[in-house]
């Protein structure tokens, strides 16, 4: 069997490993089952290369992802590495990732499963059918502005600064990509900042009407100040389709709206990139969730996010969407018949351990392709 297809498997630290244990078990029923084969490599991140390296991510991992058609990473950080300097710290492997690839669109699906309703902590009506796409800036704004530092002003005080900045090529290739999910989807986007009180917000929201006019006249545009957005995602989440947001916002945004839909354990993320001269896209696909490190080893995570992220790599990255739906149809159907890990627990449903989930999702894709 042939391959073109490479992935970089980052399992990193906490419950990650755990979770990429059963997705490398679908990604082997593909090869059985499906005729496809995959090279898969393995490598550390976060923790698990502080304890090997020194460093969070070496050169070395980082050019095997930029060689790859697409990363899947678990999960970085834990209290052990908790007081380590910030520029070595497990998160910066991941954020270098980012900033390497240019990973600058992050799609943040939350889509609450039927089965799952009653696990948000919002009434049944307002998230029953859910189904938005949080797309959020990755490689600018103030999570990378410069300058940024902790400065010793003498006598005692210290002054901390960070640097939000965006530049009009920044906004512009973030949008075509919400735009464009937008038209595939229900035709509305909205785009948030706060154009009321930051300047590098007016200027967001000028370059998203541009584009908008230019490119995209047929997706229903607006604008709504982040404040706004996070208070009208728990009280009315339904209104949104496609959200497009910078890098800090998105990442309280998308928290916000990935609990409406019951369990942080169920979602999965895509890092994008820009197309290549090979007509590659680089990507990495992660699980929202952390690391989780007060249960990691017990076998009770939820590896359900880790697996749908693997979905999303078929779909983006391999251009295999009938296999990615095989799956989101398996997780959904063994959430229906009750099976439930420990985060998603409810009464009268069946509690199952995390490679137990992995052998039901398997049961299931055997059944449903077969
Ligand atoms: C996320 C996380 C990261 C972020 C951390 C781990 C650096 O919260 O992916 O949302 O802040 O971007
Ligand atoms: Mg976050």
């Amino acid at each position: 069997m042939a391959s073109n297809k490479s992935l970089l498997i980052l399992p990193g630290d906490g419950i990650g490993p755990e979770a990429m244990t059963e997705v490398r078990r679908i990604v082997d029923w593909m090869e059985t089952n499906r005729a496809v084969k995959f090279d898969v490599d393995e490598d550390l991140v976060g923790g698990a290369s502080i304890d090997k390296h020194g460093i969070p991510i070496t050169d070395e991992v980082v050019d095997k992802a930029q060689n790859v058609d697409a990363v899947l990473l678990g999960a970085v950080g834990g209290p052990k590495w908790d007081n380590l300097d910030f520029s070595v710290k497990p998160e910066r492997g991941l954020l270098r990732l980012r900033k390497d690839l240019e990973l600058y669109a992050n799609l943040r699906p939350a889509i609450c499963f039927d089965a799952l309703v009653d696990a948000s902590s919002l009434k049944p009506e307002l998230v029953s059918g859910l189904d938005i796409m949080i797309v959020r800036e990755l490689t600018g704004g103030v999570y990378f502005g410069e300058p940024r530092g902790i400065e010793d002003l003498g006598n005692g005080i210290r002054r901390g600064i960070n640097t939000q900045v965006y530049t009009t090529p920044e906004i512009q290739r973030v949008a075509r990509v919400a735009f464009e999910l937008a038209k595939k989807r229900d035709g509305r986007l909205v785009s948030s900042e706060k154009a009321n009180v930051m300047e590098s917000g007016v200027l967001w929201r000028e370059e998203v009407i541009k584009i908008h006019e230019a490119e995209f006249p047929e997706v229903e545009l607006s604008h709504m100040y982040a404040d706004n957005a996070a208070m009208q995602l728990v009280r009315a989440p339904k209104q949104f389709d496609v959200i497009v947001t910078d890098n800090l916002f998105g990442d309280i945004l998308s928290d916000c709206a990935a609990m409406l839909t019951g369990s942080l354990g169920m979602l999965p993320s895509a890092s994008l990139g820009d197309v290549d001269e090979h007509g590659r896209r680089k990507a990495l696909y992660e699980p929202v969730h952390g690391s989780a490190p007060d249960i990691a080893g017990e076998n009770i995570a939820n590896p359900i996010a880790t697996i749908l992220s693997y979905a999303m790599a078929l779909r983006y990255s391999f251009d295999m969407s009938e296999e990615a739906d095989l799956i989101e149809t398996a997780v959904k159907n063994v959430l229906g018949s009750g099976m439930r890990t420990a985060d998603i627990m409810s009464d009268g449903m069946t509690k199952v351990s995390t490679t137990k989930m992995g052998d039901i999702i398997l049961r299931e894709l055997d059944k449903i392709s077969g």
